[in-house]
């Protein structure tokens, strides 16, 4: 199926690595101009390098999602090279777990701003050129953990919230011929994922309930996002598309 992406301008946030690069590099594969953010300005270099060198047309900034100035000049700074931004696919996140009794403030409050405050900024930032061109594609990077992820408080509440940011955003925006769907990935065997200490426990989890018998991969997840930012999905806003191998709340 061709998804018809050629030549939209797509953002996405901490596409330096990961997901993001993953999903970056799926966009630019179905023609897409690629806009590359990410905090680590070393990984912003390397993955738009590594785009150019495989012949696609990317730009990259370096973008703290918390900082609506930032925010500002890196949309700035797209609308001037490739006059629109067409699809925003708001990743940036990580996690600081530890059970609530123990968390400290700064561990909610940077993983709460960072997906939930994150996404605020970058989706006001890019909906007036979406407006103005009449058409546009918001995905939001939730998580399984929506359902609530024990030693997850401050990520559970960032990703469910970023559920219902998405679907007040469809509610609003669908007259412009902008939709906005969320992506709840499950347990994806990335470079970050691999080093955690606990991977072995948790890939056990994972494989015993996911339904699919395998860990997903960051191509699962990047497929599943273009799709959405297709015109092809052009009658779907306001979903949450479960990424898990059909492995949902335990
Ligand atoms: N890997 C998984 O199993 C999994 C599962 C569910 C959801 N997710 C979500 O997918 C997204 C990507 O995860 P990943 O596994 O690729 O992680 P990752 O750490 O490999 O990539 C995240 C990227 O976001 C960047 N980033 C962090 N803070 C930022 C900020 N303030 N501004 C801009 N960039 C920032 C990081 O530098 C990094 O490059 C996250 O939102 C994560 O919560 C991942």
């Amino acid at each position: 199926m061709d998804l018809q992406l050629q030549g939209r301008v797509a953002l996405v946030t901490g596409s330096g690595r990961g997901l993001g690069r993953a999903t970056v590099e799926a966009l630019a594969a179905e023609g897409c101009r690629i806009v590359v953010t990410d905090i680590d300005a070393d990984a912003v270099e390397r993955t738009t390098q590594a785009l150019a060198a495989a012949g696609h047309e990317a730009v990259g900034f370096k973008l703290d999602v918390c900082d609506a100035g930032s925010v500002a000049a890196t949309v700035d700074g797209a609308i001037d090279v490739f006059g629109r931004v067409d699809i925003l696919v708001n990743n940036a996140g990580f996690t600081r777990d530890k059970y609530l009794t123990k968390m400290p403030e700064e561990d909610w409050d940077s993983v709460v701003d960072t997906i939930l405050k994150g996404a605020y900024h970058c989706t006001k930032a890019v909906l007036p050129s979406m407006i103005e061109h009449r058409w546009g594609r918001i995905v939001n990077i939730s998580s399984r953990a929506h359902f609530g992820n024990p030693g997850q408080t401050n990520y559970s509440a960032a990703k469910a919230g970023l559920v219902g940011f998405t679907k007040a955003l469809a509610l609003e925006q669908g007259k412009y011929d902008i939709t906005a769907n969320a992506v709840a990935p499950g347990f994806i065997e990335t470079e970050l994922v691999r080093a955690l200490p606990t991977f072995d426990r948790l890939k056990k989890a994972a494989l015993e309930r996911n339904t699919v018998p395998r860990l997903g991969t960051p191509q699962d997840v990047a497929d599943a996002v273009c799709f959405l930012c297709s015109p092809r999905a052009g009658f779907i806003t306001g979903e949450l598309l479960h990424v898990t191998g059909g492995r949902y709340s335990s």
